[in-house]
């Protein structure tokens, strides 16, 4: 029988995810339904049952509900709890299972695909929402040479690192903050990539050799990535590949079975220029 899979988000007409895991469904000869459903946004946990009562064997959460999704969550694993936050449930039973794949999405992108090892790297992440929160855990755990999280507002950056202090040794602060320090890796995790804003970031915050990486995907050259090209930076990516290597992790997790992601990549990914 086929099993039933979804993304579940609001709005969710622009997700990739349903192409990403036919593909890997099809590369993998596993037989899945895999479909996009828009929650509303005063009934997220109602969808999520309903579509458990009917047979789903597990979702996707994107925007807004990954905090509501971790909250419904019986059984929630240490990287979901830290980002008080999940993007895949997986049903069984009365149970209902919830990660967070954002984090070593990333990671397995930057490690992986574009050959950036974290370890002994000095490693900056733009922002403090939720974005931030998500991947924290499984960049703390690479062993970088540091890890700085900037933000517009600073207390809101103290705020993550006191609340990740237990297992990881970050700095925090404003912008302004960053003055005098350059970084190997540079993360824009602020919504900026969606609002094509500039962020105000200090000249000399690109390392030589560094990778700018914007989290968002598809939206070609941010406004990010426009001031680290015109920094010198050489090597600059997007979101495409923590997109698909996300989803990556949600498949094996559910199926059992790890899917090739290299094809799926190539086929998403939007030129930056
Ligand atoms: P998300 O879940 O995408 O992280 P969020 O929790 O609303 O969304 O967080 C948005 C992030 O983008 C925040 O870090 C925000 O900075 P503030 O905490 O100071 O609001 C950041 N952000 C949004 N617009 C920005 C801008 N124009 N310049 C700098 N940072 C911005």
């Amino acid at each position: 029988m086929t099993d039933r899979y979804a993304v579940l988000g609001h709005p969710i007409g622009h997700s990739k995810s349903p192409l990403i895991h036919r593909l890997f469904a099809q590369a993998t000869a596993q037989d899945i339904d895999y479909t996009a459903i828009e929650a509303p946004l005063d009934g997220f946990k109602q969808t999520v049952l309903g579509f458990r009562a009917e047979g789903g064997r597990g979702v996707n959460v994107t925007l807004p509900f990954k905090l509501q999704a971790f909250e419904i969550a019986t059984d929630p694993s240490d990287r979901a709890r830290l980002a008080g936050a999940a993007n895949c449930l997986k049903f069984e039973g009365e149970r209902i299972r919830a990660d967070n794949f954002d984090g070593v999405g990333l990671v397995n992108d930057l490690q992986r695909n574009l050959d950036c090892p974290l370890a002994g790297k000095r490693v900056l992440l733009l922002g403090a929402g939720g974005a931030t929160r998500g991947v924290l855990l499984p960049i703390a755990a690479e062993q970088a040479a540091g890890l700085w999280i900037a933000n517009r507002t600073a207390d809101k950056a103290h705020a993550l690192r006191q609340d990740f202090a237990a297992h990881a040794a970050l700095h925090s602060g404003g912008f302004e903050a960053l003055a005098g320090h350059s970084f190997d890796v540079v993360i824009n995790a602020t919504s900026t990539g969606l609002t094509q804003e500039a962020l105000p970031l200090p000249a000399g915050v690109f390392a030589p050799g560094a990778l700018a990486y914007e989290m968002v995907y598809g939206k070609g050259l941010t406004p990010f990535l426009q001031q680290a090209r015109a920094a010198g930076v050489q090597r600059v990516a997007d979101g495409v590949g923590m997109l698909v290597e996300q989803a990556a992790e949600a498949f094996v997790w559910w199926r059992g079975v790890r899917p090739d992601t290299r094809a799926v990549i190539d086929r998403l990914t939007v030129p930056l220029v």
